[in-house]
């Protein structure tokens, strides 16, 4: 784990010419942009309606008491977005209603490009640049903001991201930025390729793409937003279709006294002072648990475990 007080300037080379330079200043917060400090164990909101895309619905007042007691237990990251609504509830609605009027130093993340019709159980097309500022413009009505903290492209689907530019609509979202809608951007499920061209159009204070403690992939992105002093919150940490059945997880929960959902998110933790987790869920004692994993210590020898693929 890297020791407090750790700088992270990033180089000018290629980027945009603003320069972002962010401290951790210790290990439980990461300062995203530079100037919003968070709990480096946050929240995502996409389980708030279903646990499961399809699945039961939760009950509404169970989630807006998830919701409620994450930010009693220290949470001020919650992960969100206008498309993640099942069975009539709708995640950004959930947010507003459980927290407006908000506590301040909440930074609500949202993310904007993918397209999901009225009738779509889920996105099923990317939105065009023409239609990133009504998105946008959805969110801060939805959560009842008058600037959003930070908002992420998300290009692409579900598989593998590609190399598709994504200049023009990486730009109308620096242009929303310009005009005080935006605090921060980011970028979600991009190649190193794609970060890079959104660095030269605006800075970029976030990336989230797939990512678990298990997985090698993304190093090189993950190095990547370590020079830059870029947040990297990676989606799916807990695997997201179901918790992992792996028994290099299994046997370092075991030494530790904890269990595996609680190991896979302070190996995150660990494996990066970048990294900020954002596990979803609408359970409060899932909700619990997972927050008790930010005092969990791995070692070295632990995420060696964790990070060699059997
Ligand atoms: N940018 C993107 O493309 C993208 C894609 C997917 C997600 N996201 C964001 O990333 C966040 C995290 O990903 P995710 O929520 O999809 O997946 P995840 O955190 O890997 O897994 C969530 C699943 O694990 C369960 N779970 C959570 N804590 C648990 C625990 N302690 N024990 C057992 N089960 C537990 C949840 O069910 P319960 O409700 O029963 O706890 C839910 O089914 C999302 O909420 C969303 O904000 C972004």
């Amino acid at each position: 784990m890297a020791a407090s007080c750790q700088p992270i300037v990033p180089s000018r080379s290629a980027r945009h010419s603003e320069v972002m330079t962010t401290e951790i200043t210790e290990e439980r917060h990461f300062d995203l942009g530079g100037d919003l400090r968070v709990a480096r164990m946050g929240l995502g909101a996409m389980r708030l309606p279903a646990s499961t895309r399809g699945g039961p619905a939760h009950d509404r007042d169970t989630v807006l008491g998830v919701l409620s007691r994450a930010v009693e237990l220290g949470v001020d990251h919650i992960d969100t977005a206008a498309f993640y609504h099942q069975h009539g509830l709708a995640a950004n609605e959930l947010i507003r209603t459980a927290l407006n009027p908000y506590p301040s130093g909440l930074v609500i993340a949202t993310k904007v490009g993918p397209y999901r019709g009225p009738d779509d159980p889920y996105p099923t097309g990317q939105l065009p640049a023409s239609g990133l500022r009504g998105e946008v413009e959805r969110n801060l009505r939805e959560l009842d903001r008058d600037r959003l903290d930070l908002v992420y492209l998300r290009p692409g689907g579900l598989d593998t991201p590609m190399d598709e530019s994504i200049a023009e609509r990486f730009s109308v979202l620096a242009e929303l930025r310009e005009e005080g809608l935006i605090r921060h951007l980011g970028v979600s499920h991009v190649s190193l390729t794609q970060l890079e061209e959104a660095q030269a159009i605006a800075p970029v204070a976030a990336v989230q793409n797939r990512f678990d403690v298990t997985r090698p992939e993304d190093t090189d992105l993950l190095k990547a937003c370590e020079r830059d002093g870029i947040a990297y919150a990676p989606y799916f940490p807990l695997g997201g279709f179901g918790i992992p059945d792996d028994e290099r997880v299994t046997a370092v929960a075991a030494r530790h006294g904890a269990t595996v959902p609680q190991i896979l998110l302070a190996g995150l933790l660990a494996l990066s002072p970048v990294i900020l987790a954002i596990p979803g869920t609408g359970s409060r004692a899932h909700l619990e648990e997972n927050l008790a994993a930010a005092d969990l210590r791995l070692t070295a020898e632990d995420l060696s475990v964790l990070r060699n693929r059997p």
